[in-house]
């Protein structure tokens, strides 16, 4: 019987059909399941077949439409789940892009200073935050009148005068002594806390880095030459640097740097207050009672320190008026220094 014939051949269609995509499952759908799909047709066929044929052909008429339907509803669930897992995603699509945080100008010129002595033997040592009269001032030969004691520097911790927020990072160079032998040869990077009155060339939190250097015969022109190296490598080949006189209780003799920063624009004028020169730190020799007190003996070692503050001198690499700046975390003003990698 030629309708039997068609079913098998129908049935056999649906068991080999191969679907995969959204559009194959619909192909399949409009050949053998739509109104004017193979299935149709047969059942047309069928209700005009006589009585006796339609005993014989009924159950498989009936098991191909039910073989078509299964298949139907089996692929449409993997076909489905396909396009959930593959389909949508389109691999050649830019990346949404996530928002870095940006590293903090304070931080990028401190990371810069320390790569410049790093390259010349320079280790990094930490202190803390909190310090006793000891390591801030006494150690450090300050007099016991000495001014910078005066509460109005000074953050000392209440009830407990003996401790205070440290008032800089020299503080660092005496717990760096008491440690170890020379030679010594550190960076001391560090937060540190004045009592002053917040504008915009003044703070009562700011950064510094010091630096120590201890050995046999250190010379002040040791420290001169290593200066020059850290301002050509910091402000480029043709900086210059003066030294002029000053006074620390912590070094004999004392001196600021100055680097030659040039008068080229009303910015220069305004940063150098119309000198050219940029006052970039504070240095000397270590006084020998400062050795002393760490029982490190004056006579057979000598060295040099020298103490700058980060704020100043990221103010005048970024061209900031504002000192406040490096505290609000506004992000217009941080995402500046998003590095572009
Ligand atoms: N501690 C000084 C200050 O806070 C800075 C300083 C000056 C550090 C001279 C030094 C130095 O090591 O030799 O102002």
């Amino acid at each position: 019987m030629i309708f039997i014939e068609t079913l098998k051949q129908i049935h056999q269609e649906i068991n080999d059909v191969k679907i995969s995509t959204v559009e194959e499952l619909e192909l399949f759908r409009l050949t053998f399941l739509s109104k004017n799909g193979k299935i149709a047709k047969l059942l047309d066929e069928f209700k005009l077949m006589p009585k006796e044929v339609k005993r014989e052909a009924g159950k498989p008429l009936n098991e191909v439409k039910k073989l078509a339907e299964e298949v139907f509803k089996a692929n449409e669930g993997v076909v489905k789940n396909n396009q959930n897992t593959q389909k949508d995603i389109d691999l050649t699509r830019q990346a949404s892009t996530i928002a870095l945080g940006s590293t903090h100008p304070i931080t990028l010129v401190r990371q810069e200073i320390e790569s410049i002595f790093e390259r010349i033997g320079f280790t990094i040592s930490k202190g803390p935050e909190i310090e006793d009269d000891w390591h801030n001032f006494s150690a450090l030969n300050f007099p016991e009148e000495h001014p910078a004691r005066d509460m109005q520097d000074t953050f000392f911790i209440e009830k407990s005068p003996d401790w205070a927020l440290r008032t800089h990072t020299s503080s660092i160079q005496v717990r760096v002594l008491d440690k170890q032998k020379p030679p010594i040869r550190t960076l001391a990077p560090g937060r540190v806390f004045r009592n002053e009155a917040i504008s915009s060339r003044a703070h009562c939190i700011f950064h510094q880095i010091e630096g120590i250097y201890i050995d046999k015969n250190v010379s002040f022109a040791d420290m001169k030459q290593t200066l020059l190296y850290f301002a050509k490598e910091f402000f480029g080949e043709n900086a210059k640097i003066r030294l002029r006189p000053s006074y620390f209780p912590f070094t004999e003799p004392s001196a600021e740097m100055d680097v030659y920063w040039g008068l080229n624009s009303e910015a220069d004028y305004r940063i150098t207050k119309g000198t050219g020169w940029l006052e970039v730190m504070g240095c000397g020799m270590i006084d020998p009672a400062v050795l002393e007190s760490s029982n490190i003996d004056p006579k057979e070692y000598s060295g040099y320190a020298f103490g700058m503050g980060i704020e100043r001198i990221a103010m005048n690499k970024f061209q900031i008026t504002d000192l406040r700046m490096f505290f609000e975390n506004d992000l217009r003003f941080l995402n500046q220094f998003i590095s572009e990698v």
